[in-house]
């Protein structure tokens, strides 16, 4: 039976994480590679709603804590019913965003602790960790110009969201979270220069995914 295979991608918004999954997926297609696409928040229905909370209700103060367990909520629904299955199945798994997030936003970034979010994110997904994450790394400053949706020529840009609304410091915490996670688990996340054209960073991507591929 073939192995499943899990990719996440992570990056602060802004970084690409949209265009090159669109990139994957054309590339995917035409080698009639099976997958499925996903993301977090927002892989199920429960997660729709979750998602929405989290991201689109500026009007509800949300404590950090809270805001971690409502991350961890919409991961134990997505893994259960959607990513564990999948893999379970033999098939290719893409996510937009996965555990690391949480760790770099909820952890380090809010400050609700790097160690307790990774454990809530050990029972969240039941222990399965990606097979290869590709970190899209950006300059916080480049972000502000990237998610500003006027800028938004591909029309990939969703509404601003109660993160977009943070400062430029909060970005780059996270941003320096995500790279020391990155250091920590070098052969498990790569680190690609976001600010390089999205059709290089696709091709940087296609030589990551190709080997996970080989070995199914
Ligand atoms: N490599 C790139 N160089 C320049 N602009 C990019 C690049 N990748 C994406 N963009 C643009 O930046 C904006 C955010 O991209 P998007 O893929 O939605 O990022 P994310 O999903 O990580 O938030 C979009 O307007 C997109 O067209
Ligand atoms: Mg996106």
């Amino acid at each position: 039976m073939s192995k499943g295979r899990l990719i996440s991608f992570e990056g602060l918004d802004g970084a690409g994480k949209t265009t090159q999954m669109q990139l994957l997926e054309q590339w995917l297609a035409a080698r009639n590679i099976p997958y499925v696409r996903t993301r977090e928040p927002g892989g199920t229905p429960l997660g729709v709603e979750i998602r929405h909370l989290l991201l689109n209700r500026p009007d509800l103060a949300i404590t950090p804590l809270a805001e971690a367990f409502l991350f961890q909520a919409d991961r134990a629904q997505h893994f259960t019913n959607v990513i564990i299955p999948a893999l379970e199945a033999g098939k290719l798994v893409i996510t937009d965003r996965c555990f690391d997030a949480s760790i770099a936003y909820q952890g380090h970034a809010r400050g609700v602790g790097i160690e307790l979010v990774a454990r809530l994110s050990v029972i969240a997904t039941q222990g399965h960790i990606p097979n290869l994450t590709i970190l899209l790394d950006l300059d916080s400053d480049q972000v502000r110009a990237r998610t500003d949706t006027a800028n938004d020529a591909s029309g990939l840009r969703e509404q601003q969201t109660r993160f977009d609304a943070e400062e430029e410091q909060f970005h780059r915490r996270v941003r320096e979270a995500f790279l020391a996670l990155a250091r920590i688990y070098p052969d498990r996340i790569k680190v690609l220069d976001a600010s390089r054209p999205p059709q290089q960073i696709h091709e940087q991507i296609v030589a990551l995914v190709e080997p996970l591929l080989e070995d199914r």
